[in-house]
């Protein structure tokens, strides 16, 4: 949580830190600030405020000195409160004697740091981050080598940190230093720059690499050195973005989130079509043994929120369709149930970010009990990535709304093709059934076109659940799997109370809440379940519920008759979540818009959690 940027070259500092700021915003947006270097003064300013990107681009509109206009040196960050409330004084960069600095993360013995080092009378903010500068000033005092007094501040602090620093005397240089949070890094014509996610370094190059952790990264207008605590040098291993350069903007849509929804399609289709020789999954281009599925006799999915929900499709899929048993587990949860974990386990980590602190750790305890570990993971290059044995990347380029869409379809359809490849390697399905498995999973992008181009059908649908405060989603089997995605999307981007629950389960409680005011919306895509989930919807309309009814198409005739439908098209119904879920993401979207809320940056929220 919390993005940071750092840069030192031949551009205009504020702009590009700025720019940065609002690509980062989505990791966090109560507070916003940035230090610059005056390239004619030599000082550092600091410029910050509570609020967002914009409110401190207005705050420097209205008080930024000129020298700092030409300022070609800078540190930023856009924050996620942790320590302390959200106010001016708590925003970041925070400033300690010779040292100015930036931070992501948590440190947890900040308190005991503050009494040790004397530091009470130097801070003016309640932030956990300004013990570390009141330290690492304490330090640089003794011998003014920046490097020495990170160092030793490294061998002080406990917790998790991204660090970018600046110190008073070296005005053109940023240092960095990082504990489990991400910081990512580069070099071009037009400087050097780090920062906390990919996004924000697509404006110079597609080469970047991750700065290892413990090493002290220290950068300069045309170089850049990475140090390990004892001084030597490590060259830094380059990666390339498969990014395209301008996949960060939002292309027209008035929200990240609209754009992010009708990428899917496309989003699916690279994630699949790289990952099918002849029809059956190949794991090849990602360098996956079969050994990690053919070795294993229990699978557990640890994941959080929307990726943890694509392990309830996965779950579903595998006792329908392999008749085998899978876990699936809140990674936050994971270490406290104390799980049976053995050599014969395979831990599957889904996350977009590859950053969540609770599914890392949930690697780290599996690994450490000889767990085999697959991560399936959109941003290369990121913590659970580089920990995980073997990494399915989802091909779904930078999701930038803090609600999640095209990551969880593209995770959805690796699990499939997981599902295809265990069937395969297990020996559960011949040849011919595994084609005919991968032929329709081919088909969902198309079906999430279809969707999108009845999008108009579902805005109507939102409308008439705007003033809702609370709403149920039901359904059976699979769908009720999708429904706790959809539930999750609207009440996070609409602020509408919305449970997901399983339809024969009502009657044993919530139906008692089941009044007029309370929308309900249901989803029927099997065939099987048909019967019974027309009855439970019957139960809530004669309750009182208005009812909109998500269903397939070939099983909707007659239907209209009766209820508000919107029909979805056909598949399969193994693959029919794909449609489903694209449905609901619009829903949720279109209540959000319509009440004028911020859809992308929905309050409390981050999308990039890194504090457990
Ligand atoms: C909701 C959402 C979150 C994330 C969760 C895990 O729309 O995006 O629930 O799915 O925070 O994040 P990742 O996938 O980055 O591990």
């Amino acid at each position: 949580m919390c993005g940071i940027v750092g840069y030192t070259g031949t551009e205009k500092a504020e702009g590009v830190i700025a720019d940065s700021l609002t690509l980062l915003e989505y990791r966090g947006y109560d507070s916003a600030g940035l230090a610059l270097a005056g390239s004619k003064s030599r000082s550092i300013d600091i410029y910050k405020c509570a609020g967002r990107v914009s409110d401190l681009r207005s705050l420097l509109d209205r008080n930024m000195k000129l020298e700092d206009r030409e300022a070609t040196c800078g540190v930023g960050h856009t924050r996620w409160a942790t320590h302390g409330g959200v106010t001016d004084t708590n925003a970041h960069p925070h400033r300690v004697g010779t040292v100015t600095l930036v931070h992501n993360g948590i440190i947890e013995n900040f308190r005991e740091l503050t009494e040790e080092f004397r530091l009470k009378g130097k801070l003016k903010s309640e932030t956990d981050t300004e013990v570390v500068a009141g330290v690492l000033d304490s330090f640089y005092a003794e011998s003014e080598d920046p490097k020495k007094a990170i160092v030793q501040t490294l061998k002080v602090i406990k917790g998790t940190f991204a660090l970018v620093i600046m110190f008073a005397n070296y005005p053109d240089v940023i240092f960095a230093v990082r504990n489990v949070s991400p910081i990512v890094a580069t070099q071009s014509e037009q400087g050097s720059m780090l920062a906390s996610d990919l996004t924000a370094l697509t404006r110079f190059t597609d080469r970047y690499f991750v700065i290892p952790e413990y090493t002290i990264a220290e950068l300069h207008r045309s170089a850049l050195y990475l140090w390990t605590m004892d001084g030597k040098p490590v060259d830094p291993e380059w990666c390339t973005m498969d990014w395209e350069k301008n996949s960060s903007d939002k292309g027209g849509y008035p929200f990240y989130m609209e754009k992010e929804i009708n990428e899917q399609p496309d989003s699916i289709r690279k994630t699949i079509e790289s990952r099918l020789k002849n029809g059956l999954p190949d794991f090849s281009v990602d360098e996956i043994d079969d050994s990690i599925f053919e070795d294993t006799d229990n699978i557990t999915v640890a994941a959080c929120g929307t990726a943890m929900h694509t392990g309830l499709v996965f779950q579903n899929l595998a006792r329908k369709m392999l008749k085998t048993e899978v876990k699936v587990c809140l990674a936050s949860e994971y270490m406290y149930e104390s799980p049976v974990v053995g050599d014969k386990t395979l831990l599957i980590a889904v996350s977009q970010s590859g950053e969540t602190i609770d599914t890392l750790q949930a690697v780290k305890y599996a690994k450490e009990r000889g767990a085999r570990t697959l991560g399936i993971i959109n941003v290369r290059g990121s913590s659970i990535a580089r920990e995980c044995e073997g990494v399915l990347f989802t091909n779904a380029g930078p999701e930038i709304a803090v609600a999640s869409t095209k990551a969880y379809t593209t995770q959805l359809s690796l699990l499939y093709l997981v599902i295809a490849k265990i069937a395969m390697v297990k020996g559960l399905w011949d040849d011919k059934k595994v084609r005919e498995f991968t032929e329709s999973l081919v088909k969902t992008p198309e079906s999430v076109s279809n969707v999108l181009e009845e999008k108009n059908d579902i805005h109507i649908i939102a409308r008439n659940i705007l003033e809702a405060r609370d709403l149920f989603m039901i359904g059976r089997g699979l769908d009720y799997a999708a429904l706790q995605e959809g539930s999750l999307k609207l009440k996070e981007v609409s602020y509408i109370h919305s449970e997901a629950y399983a339809s024969g389960e009502l009657k044993h409680g919530p139906i008692a809440l089941i009044t007029q005011e309370t929308p309900v919306v249901a989803l029927a895509t099997q065939e099987s379940l048909l019967k019974k989930e027309l009855s439970n919807v019957r139960e809530v309309r004669s309750r009182g519920a208005s009812v909109v009814l998500f269903v397939k198409e070939a099983m909707s005739e007659g239907l209209e008759q009766e209820f508000n439908i919107v029909r979805l098209p056909d598949l399969p119904d193994e693959f029919m979540v794909f449609p489903a879920a694209c449905a609901l993401q619009l829903l949720a979207y279109y209540v959000s818009s319509d009440k004028g809320f911020d859809v992308d940056k929905p309050r409390n929220l981050a999308k990039v959690v890194t504090v457990e």
